[in-house]
């Protein structure tokens, strides 16, 4: 199965690369399933439903979000209904949405997708790892689904190694999202899983993580709350990563970073 995960979409730029490249993306990567992080897609806070739906109409299989999740409440009464766009997994029972969403792709086959987040530096929750086992122990790779992708979407790269070590063998791959910074480290580990530790973003990395740069650094050296933060709104980035699985194992076979447009080094994997 070919796989493509898209990192965190942020704003109107980040939004207006990914409906650009994304189905361009799925033809000449043969793509089976497209997964978006758009967290940060309505002006760095949240999703709302009408750019949801906009990412659906590009190409998007699944949306995951993150700890963003809410920032736009218009998305609350539509995650309800719309079960292919994703929260963590492991936040408080009666949260609106789902964590994971098994989807049908292409000659029959099935994957699973899941997200779930990190506690680490971010807010309390729920144990991630727990939650992610307990769902796993409903489905087999290689048996009731072809595939199974996670997001992890954490700030410590020591937290999303360990989550995917965890997961070593028993997901097709382990992305990390949340930092808005690719990372270098994109390996098969040695029980088969694919990882990544980030994603990165899509969006403008002349930025504070995809934000305007000098609100952004102000408050950092002036220790005082300045204006609202906004994104910024030059040419984004597309950051993703591209996974290749084998159907019958559901480990994976490869995986490579894919960056194009903006300031970041370009990358595609090879076809
Ligand atoms: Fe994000
Ligand atoms: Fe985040």
């Amino acid at each position: 199965m070919r796989i493509l995960f898209i990192g965190d979409i942020v704003g109107r730029t980040g939004r207006e690369a990914v409906a650009a490249s994304l189905p361009k993306l799925r033809e000449t990567l043969r793509i089976d399933l497209a997964v978006v992080n758009a967290e940060n897609a309505s002006h760095g806070f949240g999703l709302a439903p009408d750019m949801a739906a906009a990412l659906f109409a590009a190409g998007a299989d699944v949306i995951t979000l993150g700890n963003h999740a809410w920032d736009r409440k218009e998305i609350i009464p539509y995650i309800a209904e719309t079960p292919r766009l994703l929260r963590p997994l492991n936040f408080p029972p009666g949260t609106p949405g789902g964590g994971s969403v098994v989807v049908e792709v292409g000659g029959g086959r099935r994957a699973l997708v899941i997200q779930a987040m990190g506690r680490l530096y971010m807010d309390p929750l729920d144990c991630p790892f727990r939650a992610t086992a307990d769902l796993l122990g409903r489905h087999r790779l290689g048996g009731t689904v072809a595939a199974i992708f996670v997001d992890f979407h954490a700030e410590a790269s020591s937290e999303k190694m360990a989550f995917a070590h965890f997961l070593d063998g028993q997901v097709s791959a382990v992305v990390g999202t949340h930092t808005h910074c690719p990372s270098a480290d994109a390996q098969v580990l040695p029980g088969g899983t694919a990882f990544q530790s980030d994603a990165g973003m899509s969006g403008d990395y002349d930025s504070v993580i995809g934000m305007v740069k000098d609100g952004a650094t102000l408050r950092f050296w002036r220790k005082m709350p300045g204006e609202r933060l906004a994104p910024a709104e030059g040419v984004a980035t597309l950051c993703g990563v591209f996974v290749e699985t084998d159907d019958s194992t559901g480990l994976a076979k490869r995986i490579s970073p894919l960056r194009m447009g903006g300031r970041l080094a370009p990358t595609m994997p090879e076809a």
